[in-house]
Parts: C-alpha cells; sequence; structure tokens
C-alpha cells in the first residue's frame, strides 16, 4: 500500500512507522491518522511483528492535529463525520508501541504520543496541550491521559494554560520513561522495542492488555480481569518453554505458540 503522509518500514520484528508530513511539522490531518491507523493495523496482524516503534523524524514529533483541516467545521460536521472515529481504533492495537519523540508533541501529537504504551523523549523535546490557545479544549485523549499519567495539579496547569512542558519535566512527572540525546532517540526506542520482541508474544499483548485495563475498572475487577489473563497463559506454548529454560538453566526461545 501507497502512504502519503506516512512511512513504513520493518527492522526485523519490529515495525516502524514514521509521520510524514515534514513541511507543517507533522500535523495530523484526517488523511494521515487514517493511513496511520491503517499501517498499525497491518504489523497488528502480521505475526512475524512483535513491537510497533511510532516516531516523528528527528526534527519534530507532531505539533497537533491539522489547524487548516479544522478552522471552518462546525460542530455538526465533526460529530458527524465522527472525527475521532480513527483515533478510537488507535487504542485497539494489541502490540506495544514506543514512540520516540523529538522536539514538538503538542495537541494531538502529544495525544498520539500518550496513546502509545511508552515514551521515548530527546532531550529537546516539548510536551503540551495548546488548544486552549485556539478556543477549544484536547479532542484526542488530552484531558484524560494526561490526567491519569501526571495527575490533577500538573494536567490541570497544562491544559488550562497551554504551555509546554520539557522532556525532563515530562521523566520528573511520569509522563516519558526516557531521556536522551537527540541523536540516539531512535537507537534508545528500537533498543526497548527488541527487548520486549524477545519475550513471548501473547504474553506480551495480555500484558498491554492487563495493564490498560487498570485505567477503567475497579482494583477488585482490574485483579479478577488480571487473574483471568494469566490462567489463559498457561495454554500457550510459550509459557512452558519460558518455564522449562528456567529450570534447565539455559535462555527461552519464545515462538509465539
Ligand atoms: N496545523 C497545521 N499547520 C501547522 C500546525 C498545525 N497544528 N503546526 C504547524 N503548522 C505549520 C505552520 O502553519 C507552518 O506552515 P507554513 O510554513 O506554511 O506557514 C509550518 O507548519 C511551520 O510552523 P511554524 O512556522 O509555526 O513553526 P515554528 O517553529 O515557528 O513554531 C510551533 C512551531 C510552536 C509548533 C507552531 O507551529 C504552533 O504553535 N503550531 C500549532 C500547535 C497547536 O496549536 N497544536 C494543537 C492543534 S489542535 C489539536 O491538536 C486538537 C486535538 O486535540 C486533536
Amino acid at each position: 500500500m501507497e502512504y502519503q503522509s506516512i512511512q513504513m518500514s520493518r527492522e526485523g520484528a519490529i515495525g516502524r512507522i514514521q509521520l510524514y508530513r515534514p513541511k507543517v511539522l507533522n500535523a495530523l490531518n484526517t488523511g494521515l491518522i487514517s493511513e496511520l491507523v491503517q499501517a498499525l493495523e497491518a504489523f497488528d496482524r502480521d505475526s512475524t511483528i512483535r513491537c510497533i516503534l511510532l516516531t516523528g523524524g528527528n526534527r519534530v514529533f507532531a505539533a497537533g492535529a491539522d489547524i487548516g483541516e479544522m478552522a471552518t467545521a462546525t460542530s455538526a460536521e465533526l460529530m458527524l463525520s465522527n472525527q475521532f472515529a480513527d483515533w478510537d481504533r488507535l487504542r485497539r492495537i494489541k502490540k506495544p508501541i514506543v514512540a520516540a519523540v523529538v522536539g514538538y508533541a503538542l495537541g494531538g501529537g502529544c495525544e498520539l504520543a500518550m496513546a502509545c504504551d511508552m515514551i521515548v523523549a530527546a532531550e529537546n523535546a516539548r510536551f503540551g496541550q495548546p488548544e486552549i490557545d485556539l478556543g477549544i479544549i484536547p479532542g484526542a485523549g488530552g484531558t484524560q491521559r494526561l490526567t491519569r499519567a501526571v495527575g490533577k495539579a500538573r494536567a490541570m496547569e497544562i491544559v488550562l494554560t497551554g504551555s509546554p512542558i520539557t522532556a525532563q519535566e515530562a521523566l520528573h512527572v511520569g509522563l516519558v520513561n526516557r531521556v536522551v540525546p537527540v541523536e540516539n532517540v531512535e537507537l534508545e526506542a528500537m533498543k526497548l522495542c527488541q527487548q520486549i520482541a524477545s519475550k513471548a508474544p501473547a504474553a506480551v499483548q495480555l500484558a498491554k492488555e492487563s495493564v490498560l485495563k487498570s485505567f477503567d475498572t475497579t482494583i477488585a475487577d482490574g485483579l479478577d480481569y488480571e487473574q483471568k489473563l494469566f490462567y489463559l497463559l498457561f495454554s500457550t506454548e510459550d509459557q512452558k518453554e519460558g518455564m522449562n529454560a528456567f529450570v534447565e538453566k539455559r535462555k527461552p526461545h519464545f515462538q509465539g505458540k
């Protein structure tokens, strides 16, 4: 499939997607989001891919939803076109997604990074929700995922002032996993992907599912859910392989079965 606004490639078991609208700082128009979701779903269906790396390249992650595209929209148009339908599909991706963020991750760009499972940030990364300066609020998770990630006080400040936070602050408040020099971002994100890709794929997917479940359930229901997924993994060959390898003092060789 030919994409206009993203680039898709693979490195071993890692699927790589790069946002690619460099002239507008990777502004996320509906075409880009649609392509991104198609590419993610293709990697999700591909059993040879075990982890996904999402990058905006070495200058900017994404400066938000495409303002030009939205400027004249009406409420009815946005609602009836189901503006966020593709964004909703993003959260159904089962394989882990690691975001490599250089430069701005603003508005929808910050929301996209937060929709990923882990974030490796460059020292120059800036995370923010500047929608308030456009007379709107975040619409793709900026008030929800951000609050869960950094807590009410910080989220309120970021969303109500529109002022971005630095990579170091993002690390301090738990929004990102690590901060590295710009030139190492993709390498570090790739290392994280490779580490995950070496694990048993079913365990990885259910681990992701179970962690995400904790955001929208009570602790009691979440614990019950986790137990069911735990039991389920004992039906995989990789569970036998993992435990046998430990007992036999060798490295496990997981085959995704
Ligand atoms: N949408 C459309 N075009 C954008 C854009 C966006 N979000 N962000 C940047 N661009 C375009 C600019 O219009 C400019 O295009 P031209 O060269 O044709 O003029 C080009 O990208 C380069 O941008 P700047 O000249 O502004 O670059 P800068 O380095 O001076 O500033 C910036 C960078 C601070 C990120 C600034 O571009 C900016 O503030 N962008 C908008 C950020 C924003 O408000 N994002 C939220 C969008 S709304 C949203 O995301 C809603 C949601 O929740 C889904």
